[in-house]
């Protein structure tokens, strides 16, 4: 099967990059049959020199039509694969697309005018390609026209290119020196540059290496909706995600990311299709489950027999801020990723780095517009991260500040946060946790009632006690299986350990909380609503 590859085209205003684009469809085949021609008459009914990157213009209407992002796609076949070329505006749009996954690119050309050189913007493209992980890349100088086809020219550029590339540690597949407005080194071998003898743009597309494998990587459904169908009397529950990596089929074993829920799938559901066997990268579907159990959107899928995704508040990142307003400890934001949003902030800034001079400015909390920064975030609640390094489509965020799309980054290292090691160890437990033959659903039903937590919290001095046991007489007195653990009977019996070697009132500590938290765990799953207290 022949392999698809988008490619980025980025580089400095007006350096040729929809030229390059419009010339390599035109000399290659890639264009419907007469638009050339149409848009050399139109051109020249004008008075205008034909311009390739009109010829982009006019395609990109036609086909991103219904397509709302803000990068225009356009596709090609090239001699060996399937291309969609990403003509991003400018570089903070490119930025913004590939952070919030609205353009997503396995490779890119980056297009540096031979008559002005390494720019500015040059070098921050470099550098965002960097930070995105897109390692792979060709260098194309173009408008040779213009210098006479001079090697010297092109060799300065390159090399001094080379040596900014080198301190990312960032290698181009190729430099190919090109006009795309006459074609030269484009599609075929320019004749003015005979002393040239690497591949041309064309060739070079070829030499890119495929996409990474996402169906071949673990699964990754973060949940969107959840339907609960009972217009005929059917409780049936279709939880809807799109598959962003790994392939999931009936009778899977999954997980639900961060409750730590399982599951085992009954069924896919496709909308106006019959039932597919399987999904892969790219499909949005529905699951039913064997079990009833409750979800809801913000959680991710994963299969359980494969590598599940981080579950986190905390979490070293790599974030590309663009709003106006600096980001920094004290401005509050939403993470966004999947489809989880929780508050979120900044809990140290390590490092700014200025894009173009990769000059790391000093020890500064702010975070200004376009900068990038490394970053440690801590959010509200746990959710579930990738690596971006390991699975880039759920290893990526936005920061939304003011309700508006603030910045977006990559996580980079997760970190400990506060319950690391009591989440651990819950994992544990459920997995070896002796499955009752009873399912929840079935006794959710036989008790007409969900298990629940209820906790009553409040000021040191407010009646909490009296409240809850009041709750549990009224709920009791509604036929509810419901019962009130008080804090005194697990302290006294569960704790005595280390209430023994703890002098002063009350248990407070994490040990006494956990020991808590694995009562209730057996009372929620015997079926009980159960009430506590807890000071705030
Ligand atoms: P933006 O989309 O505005 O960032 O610009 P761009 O990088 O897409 O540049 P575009 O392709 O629109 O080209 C800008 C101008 O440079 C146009 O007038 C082109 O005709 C001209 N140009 C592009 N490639 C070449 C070239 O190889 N030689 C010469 N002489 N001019 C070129
Ligand atoms: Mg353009």
């Amino acid at each position: 099967m022949r392999d698809r590859l988008s490619i980025a085209v980025v580089g400095h205003v007006d350096h040729g990059k929809s030229t390059l684009v419009g010339r390599l469809l035109a000399d290659a085949g890639g264009l419907p049959e007469g638009r050339l021609e149409a848009l050399r008459e139109q051109c020249a009914r004008n008075a205008k020199p034909l311009e390739y990157a009109y010829l982009l213009d006019a395609l990109k209407d036609e086909q991103s039509q219904g397509v709302t992002i803000e990068t225009a796609r356009c596709f090609f076949r090239a001699p060996h694969r399937d291309i969609v070329f990403l003509d991003a505006p400018g570089h903070i749009e490119f930025l913004r697309n590939m952070v919030t996954g609205a353009a997503r690119a396995d490779a890119a050309l980056l297009v540096i005018d031979a008559r002005e050189g390494v720019q500015e913007n040059s070098r921050r493209h470099g550098y965002f390609l960097s930070a995105l992980g897109i390692g792979q890349f060709a260098v194309v100088i173009n408008k040779m026209d213009l210098v006479g086809y001079d090697r010297i020219a092109f060799e300065a550029i390159a090399a001094e290119y080379r040596g900014f590339l080198e301190q990312l540690a960032m290698r181009p597949v190729c430099f190919v020196p090109a006009s795309a407005r006459e074609g030269a080194n484009v599609a075929a071998p320019s004749p003015q540059m005979a002393w040239y003898t690497g591949p041309t743009v064309l060739d070079a597309l070829d030499r890119f290496q495929p996409p990474r494998q996402e169906a071949g990587q673990p699964l990754r459904i973060p949940v969107q909706d959840v339907y609960k169908f009972t217009a005929e009397g059917d409780d049936r529950r279709i939880i809807a995600g799109r598959v962003e990596s790994g392939v999931v089929r009936p009778g899977d074993a999954v997980v639900f990311s961060p409750s730590g829920k399982r599951a085992v799938v009954k069924s896919l559901e496709a909308f106006g299709r019959p039932a597919p066997a399987a999904a892969g990268p790219g499909e949005s579907i529905g699951l039913t489950l064997h079990e009833q159990v409750y979800v809801a959107r913000g959680e991710t899928i994963s299969r359980e027999d494969q590598q599940a995704p981080d579950v986190t508040a905390r979490f070293r990142a790599d974030v590309f801020w663009l709003d106006g307003r600096d980001l920094g400890p004290d401005r509050a934001c939403w993470l966004k990723v999947g489809t989880a949003e929780v508050p979120v902030r900044v809990e140290r800034v390590e490092r700014v780095l200025d894009a173009s001079t990769l000059a790391v400015a000093g020890d500064r909390q702010a975070v200004h517009t376009r900068e990038v920064a490394t970053c440690v975030l801590r959010a509200e609640r746990p959710v579930a991260v990738d690596d971006y390094a390991h699975l880039p489509k759920t290893g990526r965020f936005v920061l939304v500040a003011d309700h508006a799309i603030g910045g977006g980054g990559v996580v980079r290292e997760v970190l400990e946060d506060d319950e690391s090691a009591l989440r651990a160890e819950a994992l544990l437990r459920d997995r070896r946790w002796i499955r009752s033959a009873i399912a929840p659903a079935a006794r959710a039903e036989r008790y007409g009632q969900q298990a629940a937590v209820v906790l009553i919290t409040g000021p040191r001095e407010a009646p909490r006690k009296e409240l809850a046991r009041e709750l549990e007489q009224s709920l009791f007195g509604q036929g509810r299986m419901v019962y009130y653990l008080g804090m005194g009977s697990v302290v006294y019996g569960v704790d005595a350990d280390i209430l023994k070697s703890h002098l002063g009132p009350g248990l407070t500590g994490r040990e006494h909380i956990r020991r808590f938290g694995e009562v209730l765990h057996v009372l929620l799953d015997a079926g009980l609503i159960v009430i506590c207290t807890a000071v705030n």
